[in-house]
């Protein structure tokens, strides 16, 4: 396949950035999205020109670490991660938009890396539970009714790769936020930090300058992972709920 590629290419978070094109040609529709830019990669380097930065590190769909956005889709035009779409996708001849996530509390580092350690501070803010650590309690010593260990693994599946806040014109994380939330809030483990959990992460989130949501629902169409819609609304209550027993306040 002959492509041309139009990369974002910015050489520092307070560097101005803008769409480079790049010819390149030879590329296998076998080939994953990442392994045509480490092609494109190799030749910039023999060429003796910086090589375009991106994310990445499993591989296999399963870290997060990649994402960027694919002629104006987060992830591009699959519902998978930036990792695990193939070139088989695009046509000899295309033209292909290549962009990093576009959302104010994700600024760029350089190219198409962007910094999402805000949702790790949102994670850090409530993300635990008072459960003992020491030896492996025997099985079946806390009973979890399999929908609810059904509704805690869906919610586990999140990989936050940053595609909801990507895909969302708000630049909300309440997709990723929702996610972290039901997956412990939902399990006999998680119940102590309940109301807790939810008030710290929604007010860790407001503060880090994520946007509003209003209902769009693009994050849960990009979500590689398919966290559901709902988990916003399951939230939403679980901060009502938190908020009426902690005296009417919300977050912190
Ligand atoms: S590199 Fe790990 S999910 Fe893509």
């Amino acid at each position: 396949m002959r492509l041309t590629l139009r990369i974002w290419r910015q050489r520092g978070p307070e560097q101005p950035g803008a769409m480079t094109a790049y010819e390149i040609e030879g590329i296998s529709p076998e080939m994953s999205f990442l392994e045509m830019l480490d092609t494109l990669n190799e030749r910039l380097i023999l060429r003796g020109e910086e090589p375009v930065a991106f994310d990445h590190d499993c591989r296999e769909g399963i870290c997060g670490a990649c994402g960027m956005v694919i002629n104006g889709q987060a992830h591009g035009p699959e519902r998978t991660t930036t990792c695990q779409l193939h070139m088989r996708h695009f046509h000899d001849g295309d033209t292909i938009d290549v962009e990093p996530w576009r959302a104010a509390a994700f600024p760029v580092v350089k190219d198409l890396v962007v910094d999402r350690s805000a949702f790790d501070r949102i994670i850090g803010s409530g993300g635990f539970i008072s459960a003992p650590t020491g030896s492996a309690p025997d099985a079946h010593a806390t009973p979890v009714p399999k929908p609810v260990a059904d509704t805690a693994f869906e919610h586990a599946e999140c990989i936050g790769c940053g595609a909801c806040v990507a895909a969302c014109p708000n630049g909300s994380a309440m997709l990723f936020t929702s996610a972290k939330v039901t997956h412990l809030n939902v399990l006999p483990q998680g119940q102590p930090e309940r109301e807790s959990r939810v008030l710290d992460m929604v007010g860790t989130m407001d503060e880090e300058g994520f946007g509003g949501c209003t209902n769009t629902g693009e994050c849960a169409v990009a979500c590689p992972k398919g966290i559901p819609l709902q988990s916003i609304s399951n939230m939403n209550r679980e901060f009502l709920r938190a908020s009426l027993k902690n005296g009417g306040h919300g977050a912190r």
